[in-house]
């Protein structure tokens, strides 16, 4: 099995073509602390954010293959769009354009994570394909010329490959790892009905900022970052916060009862997860984790409710 990649870690593992099926699987993130800046002239907003890489998974496999082709099963079937503006697609070509290669693969995917649902599927199995690409063509590329393709595909995407905890700044795609303590924290995910479009949800949240009904911007992360080093989840839950989040609750008012059901079931904290709509909640345990995923079950409120942990590593072979 090919090692997860951290950063620091150099890139002999992944050189020279594999002529088996790639399997690569990649998590989800959530967003411990997404801090929006102001929107700048490309479209983009400036963020202080922290990733968290969660233990939902998609996975890619790769085959060798004529022509370029993608299939899938699971989350999305019939919804997501398996032709070049699917992100999966657009990672091959751009990879193969970088590495001179022909952009030839079988690709399947398996999907669990919900379509645009502030979870970054699409970007997880862009990061996903990249990974699998790069050891079935064996490109050569180095990690870092992969983060740099990765850059280029989607704010989220970069992140995706490395997992784990990350810093990210820019517009999300510059990422630095955050030397939390080896603890694993637990998390129930209750996945919404339909999905929220990432650019309609950040232009809400400008909306509302005009308007004067948007809640003070956050702080910078400093707090969060500290509240990691220490072990306590009731210091991290107490540390969370998205400044999307009212947004999302202003396109979805229905979601604030589903934080209120996590709430009054004792979680640790509530939260929507990036621009939503899927909402996270922090467990003091597993054992906790199982009460109040029981309880979100029970309300009615969400289309499915799983736990997870993390953090977990990034995309990776195996
Ligand atoms: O980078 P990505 O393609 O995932 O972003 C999707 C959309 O989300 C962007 O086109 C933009 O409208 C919005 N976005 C933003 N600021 C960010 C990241 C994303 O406004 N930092």
């Amino acid at each position: 099995m090919t090692e997860a990649w951290t950063l620091g870690d150099d890139d002999d593992d992944l050189a020279g073509a594999l002529s088996g099926p790639v399997r690569v699987r990649v998590p989800a993130k959530i967003n411990l602390h997404l801090g929006v800046g102001p929107l700048r002239s490309d479209g983009y907003h400036e963020l202080h954010t922290v990733y968290h890489a969660i233990s939902v998974y998609d996975e890619v496999t790769a085959r060798a293959g004529d022509t370029l082709s993608l299939t899938m099963q699971g989350e999305g079937v019939g919804e997501l769009e398996l032709d070049d503006s699917n992100l999966i697609i657009r990672a091959a070509h751009a990879l193969a354009a970088t590495a001179k290669v022909p952009a030839q693969a079988r690709l399947h995917l398996r999907k669990t994570i919900p379509l645009a649902g502030g979870l970054a599927g699409g970007s997880a199995d862009a990061a996903a394909t990249l990974v699998a690409l790069d050891a079935l063509w064996g490109t050569g590329l180095g990690r870092d010329e992969l983060a740099r393709i990765a850059a280029t595909l989607g704010s989220d995407v970069p992140f995706l490959l490395y997992g784990g905890t990350a810093l990210g700044t820019g517009h999300g795609e510059a990422v630095s790892p955050v030397l939390a303590r080896a603890n694993r924290w637990h998390w129930v995910v209750a996945f919404a009905d339909g999905g929220l479009s990432t650019p309609r949800v950040y232009g809400e949240l400008d909306r509302m900022r005009a308007a004067g009904t948007a809640p003070a911007p956050l702080n910078s992360s400093d707090d969060l970052l500290s509240a990691l080093r220490q072990r306590d989840p009731a210091v991290l839950g107490a540390a969370l916060g998205n400044d999307l989040q009212a947004a999302a609750l202003s396109l979805r008012p229905a979601l604030a009862d589903t934080l209120d059901v996590g709430d009054k079931a004792g979680a640790l904290a509530s939260l929507v997860s990036g621009s939503g709509p899927t909402c996270v909640f922090l467990a003091r345990d597993e054992a906790h984790g199982a009460d109040l995923a029981q309880a979100l079950r029970e309300s009615g409120l969400c289309r499915g409710v799983q736990q997870a942990y993390g953090a977990v590593h990034g995309a990776r072979i195996g």
